[in-house]
Parts: C-alpha cells; structure tokens; sequence
C-alpha cells in the first residue's frame, strides 16, 4: 500500500491502548470535541464573566467554547513563524490564556508563562492538532499547562472525541464528573468506515479521484465547506463522547502513527520545496508528530500536485469575523494538506 493510501485507512494497532495511561498522571475528560473540552477548561479557570486571551491566528469556531463558559474573547498577536508575540507585557490581561500547539508543532510556553506570572492567569495548551506530539525535552504536549486540550476526532478515525487534560493535580481536584459515553449516531462517520477499506484498494491517486467526483456532485468539489456564522456562538452537539473511547483503542497505533504522520510530513515538503511552496515550518524536530503539512502559497497551483499523491489540500483558519477584515496576510495564506480522511 502507498503511504497517501493511508489516509484513507490507517494501519490499525495490534495492541489496543488508552489514552488515559498515555496520560498519565494527568488526569482526562472526554468530550465530544475539542470545543466542549475547552468550554470545561475555562470553567475550571475561572473564567465565566472574565477574558480569555486567544492567538488572533484562530479558528471562528473556538469562540463558541468562550461563549458557552460565559467568557468574552481577547486577542494576542501571533507572528510569520506562528509563534506568540513575545512581548507579553503588551497583552490586555484575562483570566485564562491558550497557547496552541499549531499543526502538532510545539509552542514556546515561556510568554505564556511570563504572563500568567504577571497577571494570575491559568495557561491552557491547546494540542487539539497535537496528538501523540512531544516537545523537545520530551514532554507529551496537552501536558505542558495546567490544564490541556485535544481533539482526538481530528487525528483518530472515530465517530467523535475531545478531550480535556488537567496536569494540575488541584484542578483535577475540582474536574466535574465525566460525562456518559453515547453511541454515535453520525451518518457521516458510518459511511466513511464503509468507504476506508475501498478507497485504500483504489490506491491514492484512485481514491481521490473518487472522492472529487463525488464532492463535485454535491457543488463543493474542493471539499472546504465554510462554517456556519454560528459556530462562534453554539457549540456543536451531542456533547457526549463516542462510546469507542470507553474502550481501549485499536483504531490507531501511537508509535505507528508517529512514523505514518512524519513520513507524510516529509512527503508533502518535498512536494512543496519542489514547486516553491513555503512550508510554516522549515524542519521536522524530533518528537513532533504533525497534524497537517502547513504551507504558504497559491492554492490553485498547489491542489494538483497533492492530489496526484491522494492528499487534499484546504485552507486554514477561518478567522473569527472579527478579525478576518483586518487580518494580516500571514494568518490568511496558510493552507493545510492533511493527513487523515
Ligand atoms: C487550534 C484548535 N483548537 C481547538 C479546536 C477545536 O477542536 P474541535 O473541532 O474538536 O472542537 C480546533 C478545531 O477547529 C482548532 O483548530
């Protein structure tokens, strides 16, 4: 099997494996999604009434978490290189702060650090791209802060899943119970799991193909379709994680998917370089296992040359509306091939 191929299916784990003891001692709440995940967090930060402070480099869809904590957004700059404006003294103070680990990309926490000195507020890791990702030291990221968020939907292939990290053992203390898992009822995930097996048979470039006829059938042949103006505001339901969660995981193997998602990395920048795309990030450190391969360039020109390979390519973010007028190039030129179906 080609490794694009492997977007569409990939390998599953001999050895089933939890989540809860990758990690451990941190102590995990599943959700839904990475949003309701965060919605917690912010709770348990004390947020409610308060600011939160979040990279102007964002997706609209987060501020549904600050509404539903009751929270109002604030917004701190984030530079080319993706990282946090170093001069934290300039950021309007909050009672929580995200520090987002882009694309599965460690970020440097000192700022964020500096700042929760300065003004008391709690730091959250938000490694929803940052899956089975580690820091140069070695640290899972999600672990990083007091209090972490993944979104396990974007990396595993299941129904659902978000989940919640809290690293500090006196805000796992005061975590709400977890919620009840629940039987997906989503048509979509169903008929993907149909589809995997025949769409890794027709090989990566077969596989594409197929998918594009049918996206071009449904008027949205890129495959991006923009969000509803009111993921800003509601967060998507059901709220409870898929009942898979509940049980240790096959569905992917850490190690395995590790060299899948670097190998993929190492693909799609060859790919770029070659036909002078400018990669986010230049290397590949040790450690880190990407999400995505983050590029800067046309994206007209750049479909193609992925779509030979099987990947898709789709710009990211969509900025908050407040934002997206006043926007600098760099948070509008970024687009991601991804590297799960
Ligand atoms: C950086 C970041 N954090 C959190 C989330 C939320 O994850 P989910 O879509 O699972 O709610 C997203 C998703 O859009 C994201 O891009």
């Amino acid at each position: 099997m080609d490794l694009a191929a492997t977007v569409y299916r990939p390998p599953r784990a001999k050895t089933p494996w939890r989540l809860e003891e990758l990690f451990s001692p941190s102590v995990i709440r599943f959700h839904a999604c990475g949003r309701r995940a965060l919605a917690d967090a912010l709770r348990l930060a004390g947020a409610a009434g308060q600011r939160v402070l979040l990279p102007s480099f964002i997706c609209r869809d987060l501020l549904a978490a600050v509404a539903a904590a009751g929270a109002e957004p604030a917004f701190y700059e984030v530079r080319p290189d993706l990282s946090a404006d170093e001069d934290q003294t300039l950021w309007p103070e909050a009672r929580a702060v995200l520090a987002v680990d882009y694309f599965g990309f460690a970020s440097n926490l000192s700022p964020f650090q500096a700042y929760a000195r300065r003004c008391g507020a709690v730091v959250i890791e938000d490694a929803a791209h940052a899956l089975f990702s580690r820091d140069a030291g070695g640290r899972l990221l999600g672990t990083r802060a007091p209090l972490g968020i993944l979104s396990l939907r974007k990396s595993l292939p299941l129904p659902n899943g978000g989940a919640l990290l809290a690293n500090d053992p006196a805000l796992a203390a005061r975590l709400p119970p977890p919620l009840p898992y629940a039987p997906s009822k989503g048509r979509r995930f169903v008929l993907k799991a149909a589809a995997r097996p025949l769409l890794a048979l027709a090989g990566a470039a077969g596989a594409h193909a197929g998918l594009s006829a049918l996206r071009a059938l449904r008027g949205d042949s890129s495959g991006y379709v923009a969000p509803d103006p009111a993921s800003e505001r509601v967060l998507p339901e059901p709220a409870e994680p898929c009942v898979q969660l509940k049980r240790p995981l096959a569905c992917a193997d850490p190690a395995i998917e590790a060299s899948r998602r670097r190998a993929l990395w190492a693909l799609c920048d060859k790919i770029a370089r070659r036909a002078g795309l400018a990669p986010v990030f230049a290397e590949l450190p040790q450690g880190t296992v990407p999400y995505a391969y983050a590029f800067r360039g046309s994206l007209d020109s750049a479909r193609p040359l992925f779509a030979a390979e099987g990947l898709t390519v789709l710009p990211w973010p969509d900025l908050p509306a407040a934002l997206a007028s006043s926007a600098p190039e760099h948070h509008r030129n970024v687009a991601l091939v991804h590297f799960l179906w």
